[in-house]
């Protein structure tokens, strides 16, 4: 399942790379933090159940946290995808599923909310985008992948995290799908794909 805050660009390419069974993994619903955004719409128009929880309708981040994570919970899932959704995670969800992110930056580098300004403003040459697991910390877990993105002269903000967003949705389909098909563990800090060794080919009917 798929947690969102806005456009919902990635969870688009999720929903898209779903479409074929060959993908392995589908999207059993979409939360969000707020209502009326686009990542939800795009789920209603995928079919994809939703569900909205704000944490001002609770009466502090535990009790938000308890109730997203029972949300999480009636839809099962093997995992789910933090895709531009821009609160912080509590013990209640991680302990729901394993958890991943992306992050339009190259952690450690950059953490936060605003990882494109910071890199512009830092004045490095090259950024990039982060998937990872989810941990406690903010932007703090393991990395699974990783994908550099150049800055161009000229580039501000916007047309630095569009170039950013557009390498993240490969790599963010890339890793769910291949998490999906193929496992994985973790050994300390070391994300390993593909720990159920390689996928048996069909034979050809
Ligand atoms: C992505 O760059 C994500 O890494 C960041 O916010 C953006 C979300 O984009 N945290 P979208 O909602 O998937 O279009």
């Amino acid at each position: 399942m798929v947690l969102v805050s806005g456009s919902g660009t990635n969870l688009q390419a999720l929903l898209d790379a779903s479409a074929s069974d060959a993908y392995g993994a589908r999207v059993v619903a979409v939360g969000a933090d707020r209502d009326g955004v686009e990542g939800l719409a795009r789920a209603e128009r995928a079919g994809v159940p939703t569900f909205v929880e704000r944490l001002r309708d609770h009466p502090g981040r535990d009790e938000w946290d308890e109730s997203l994570a029972a949300r999480i919970a009636e839809h099962k899932p093997d995992l789910v995808v933090s895709a531009g959704f821009m609160k912080i995670l509590g013990p209640g969800v991680l302990a729901s599923a394993p958890v991943v992110n992306t992050h339009p930056a190259l952690l450690p580098a950059f953490p936060g909310a605003h990882a494109v300004r910071d890199a512009l403003a830092y004045g490095v040459r090259v950024t990039g985008c982060t998937v990872h697991l989810v941990d406690a910390g903010v932007d703090t877990g393991p990395v699974i992948a990783q994908e550099a993105v150049a800055v161009r002269d000229g580039d501000d903000e916007e047309t630095l995290h569009e170039r950013i967003k557009q390498v993240e949705r490969g790599l963010l389909v890339d890793v769910v799908g291949r998490m999906a098909r193929e496992g994985w563990t973790v050994t300390g800090r070391t994300v390993r794909l593909g720990s159920r060794g390689p996928v048996p080919v069909k034979p050809e009917t």
